[in-house]
């Protein structure tokens, strides 16, 4: 299809970055991540410009001054694009367009770019071209569209037929897109019914960009996973099985990075990504102790989490770059009154305090599920429905007499309860 070949990602390269201080909010923490969110892209930043604002500018965002500055700024680099670290109206971005003489691009669409390389699921997928055909609706405009923008030098308006066309073909993507969507999410739901309580624990880590995730998650597994000093290395889960001491077979998950001031419009998107954990047995939260806004981004996980549904999941909190601490942190476990782990330091880089992380890990599972093998008397159909409800059925089959044979996984509690049946013929332990 021609008009979403025309939606390739073109290469970014040389960037302008302008960020605008707004007095009523923070801001030196969002040039940083700005900065990285460039790197991730895959440009490379010639210079930033900052300035002051009570408000944006209708036309052109900043002030006329600061535009003509930024225009200087274009010329002297040979900028291929200017990048703002704020969401622009389609009207900004194309006024700013026009003046520069070449790419614009706000915080959305740089995100965007990223999501749009790094998304690896089906769903995220079609969540980040949903975001993606969303945003270029409401930009598809007569004499000025990202789509002969990415015609080359000198390409302006398309006809108004073409423009009818290719509003037409957005529109029609965008309801194709919803359908699969929608689809994919009740193909999902059946999924983690059959999939609820997996006889295998899923440890599934989460926590800020940059914050030391696929590191310690290639430390924990010594998977050789994507990471490198880049926003949203991963996307989507990346599952990893390994065998830990003390618990048996365990599944790790590596998850997308969160990242302050997620743009509304990919809220959707990035939330995609995480309703996963809701499945997890336990969930790593990784922290960069070294970073002054930890505190909030611990506040900020949290309530994701209680968004996405996975508040009751039990979770681990994990300090790391502990190596960056003035004074040193050696590693170590904080634990509650009852001895259960709450919180672990380490340093993902160099590997110091993994051994413990993995022993704090390994005391969630210790003994905390059961495999079982039942057999129930012929005419227990309560009881067999009884144990349906339970959705922990690994295996199931009937012997010579048509008693029931079950393969289960279930908690000591669980286990305590069914042993008291009098349908129950036979019952042994596996593990
Ligand atoms: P996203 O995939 O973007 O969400 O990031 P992430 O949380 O997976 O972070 P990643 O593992 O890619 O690490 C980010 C940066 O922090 C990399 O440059 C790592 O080398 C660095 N890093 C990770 N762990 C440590 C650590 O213990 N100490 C120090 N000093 N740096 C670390």
């Amino acid at each position: 299809m021609e008009l979403f070949d025309r939606l390739e990602r073109r290469e970014l390269e040389r960037a302008v970055l302008v960020h605008v201080d707004f007095y009523h909010e923070s801001d030196r923490e969002d040039i940083d991540e700005f900065y990285e969110l460039v790197d991730s892209a895959g440009a490379e930043a010639c210079t930033l410009l900052t300035t002051k604002r009570q408000r944006p500018d209708p036309k052109y965002f900043v002030g006329k001054g600061k535009a003509e500055e930024i225009q200087a700024a274009v010329e002297l680099h040979e900028a291929d694009v200017v990048i703002f670290n704020h969401a622009l109206t389609p009207a900004q971005e194309r006024n700013l367009s026009t003046l520069f003489d070449c790419q614009v691009l706000d915080r959305v669409g740089l995100i965007l770019d990223i999501f749009a390389q790094r998304a690896r699921s089906h769903e995220g997928k079609l969540q980040v071209e949903l975001a993606q055909m969303k945003r270029m609706s409401t930009r598809l405009v007569k004499g000025w569209t990202h789509l002969d923008r990415q015609g080359g030098i000198g390409a302006r308006g398309p006809g108004e037929t073409q423009l009818e066309s290719d509003r037409r073909l957005v529109q029609v993507r965008i309801k194709s897109l919803e359908a699969k969507i929608e689809k994919v999410r009740k193909q999902r739901g059946l999924g983690q019914r059959a999939r609820k309580r997996s006889e295998i624990p899923i440890i599934t880590i989460i926590g800020y960009t940059n914050a030391g995730k696929s590191t310690l998650f290639n430390q924990m597994t010594s998977a050789n996973v994507y990471a490198e000093d880049r926003l949203f290395a991963t996307l989507d889960s990346t599952l990893r099985r390994v065998h830990l001491p003390g618990a048996g077979k365990v599944i790790f998950a590596d998850t997308v990075g969160f990242i302050r001031h997620i743009p509304h419009d990919l809220v959707t998107a990035f939330r995609s990504t995480l309703e996963e954990t809701r499945e997890a047995d336990l969930l790593v939260h990784l922290v960069d102790a070294s970073d002054p806004h930890r505190t909030e981004k611990i506040r900020d996980v949290h309530e994701v989490i209680a968004e996405v549904g996975a508040e009751s999941v039990p979770q681990l909190l994990v300090f790391n770059k502990i190596d960056r601490l003035e004074p040193a942190v050696m590693p170590k476990i904080d634990r509650d009154e009852a001895g259960v782990p709450q919180r672990v330091w380490v340093s993902a880089k160099d590997g110091a305090g993994i051994e413990m992380l993995l022993e704090a890990v390994a005391s969630f599972f210790k003994g905390a599920f059961l495999t079982v093998s039942l057999t129930l008397n012929v005419d227990a159909g309560k009881k067999r429905a009884d144990l349906y409800s339970l959705g922990t059925i690994l295996d199931e089959g009937f012997d010579d007499e048509g008693n029931s044979l079950f393969k289960m996984s279930l908690t000591h509690q669980e286990w305590g309860a069914i042993q008291g049946w009098p349908e129950l013929l036979k019952a042994e332990v596996l593990s």
